[in-house]
């Protein structure tokens, strides 16, 4: 065709061929062949228009609308078929992969809040609630804050009872959270009300009670006045908050170094009521603290005049807590990590 004359009669018969060989085209790849050979740079719309030349000039604006008219129709055709390919190829596609959505799904691992700083989290609620701030304080602590500030001297039996991790010249991994009292008074003067919640180290073999790592909370108040009553109270509150309202405390003398008088405070056994069970060891009572008046040698070691200033303290093992509150038997299940027993909480 290309390069001869040609009539505007022909083109309409040309058009309607063309129409139907585009309806009739079996894959996009054919459609892409039709479109090439119609519209692409050296296609046959292109060849005619090259040769409007040959026309006359009356006869040429006629024939180039017939010509637009002509690449119009193709152009629409192609695109309306190439557009029922690409819709049948969605759907055979949507068919294959069709989700059963009957199969079980996959499972995703969520992480859980431990239990132990779940219980952790809930004793330092009830204390923020009573007005205490939250202090912190190393874990590697020296000797001094450790021992001598909490008036346990050298050769003192009471640091048999903490035996603990020595590190070279004159470090330990702390034994207790009370030496985050002695930092905090050393900074800030009173009042000081606070409780300091971290990790604690002995070297005791684990056993059913026992893990060289656990964790406490220790509590200070220190003001002009403070005195046993005070002490009694709060731990009154914390105690009812934390294993409920019908909870009695018990005092039990004691001694610690770092108060005097000094108690080993008690809650009626949750289990029984008081009543005598193997939890309680049939005494009806669970110890859960140690507490006391502020040693005057603790406030001399920090620079408080005791004359003026007394103060109360206390502290907890979050692990006891924990496992009267959750009702477990060995304190080695916290740090197995065993989804079966962390998955319960
Ligand atoms: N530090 C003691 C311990 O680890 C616990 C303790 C007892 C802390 C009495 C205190 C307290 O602040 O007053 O065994």
């Amino acid at each position: 065709m290309s390069g001869n004359a040609f009539s505007l009669k022909d083109i309409g018969d040309i058009q309607n061929d063309v129409l139907d060989e585009i309806s009739q085209a079996g894959s996009l790849q054919v459609l892409e062949e039709l479109r090439v050979r119609w519209l692409g740079r050296k296609g046959i719309v292109q060849d005619y228009l090259k040769n409007l030349g040959t026309l006359s000039k009356e006869e040429r604006p006629v024939a180039g609308k017939v010509i637009n008219e002509l690449k119009d129709a193709v152009k629409t055709a192609l695109e309306v078929s190439a557009n029922g390919f690409q819709a049948s190829e969605t759907i055979r596609r949507l068919n294959d992969e069709k989700i059963d959505i009957t199969l079980p799904g996959v499972r995703r691992n969520f992480g859980r809040i431990h239990p132990i700083t779940k219980a952790m989290a809930s004793i330092l609620e009830i204390f923020i609630e009573l007005g205490f701030s939250v202090k912190e304080g190393p874990e590697i602590e020296t000797e001094y804050y450790n021992f001598e500030a909490l008036n346990i001297p050298e050769n003192h039996p009471a640091r048999d009872m903490q035996d603990t991790f020595y590190v070279n010249g004159g470090w330990v991994l702390r034994t207790h959270t009370s030496p985050i009292q002695i930092r905090v008074m050393e900074n800030n003067p009173p009042p000081l009300r606070f409780i300091a919640p971290g990790k604690a180290f002995r070297s005791d073999p684990p056993d059913a009670s026992h893990t060289p790592m656990f964790h406490q909370v220790e509590g200070l108040f220190v003001d002009e006045g403070v005195h046993f009553g005070h002490l009694k109270y709060i731990l009154d509150v914390f105690a009812k908050k934390m294993f409920g309202e019908k909870v009695r405390l018990r005092f039990r003398p004691s001694f610690f170094p770092f108060t005097e008088p000094s108690a080993e405070v008690d809650i009626s056994c949750i289990i029984c009521k008081g009543k005598g069970c193997r939890v309680c060891s049939r005494t009806g009572w669970l110890e859960i603290l140690g507490a006391g008046m502020v040693d005057p040698e603790v406030f001399k070691a920090v620079d408080i005049d005791s004359e003026r200033y007394t103060g109360f303290a206390f502290g907890m093992g979050i692990e006891r807590i924990a496992m009267l509150k959750y009702g477990i038997n060995d304190i080695r299940l916290f740090f197995e990590n065993d989804k079966r027993f962390l998955d319960q909480f």
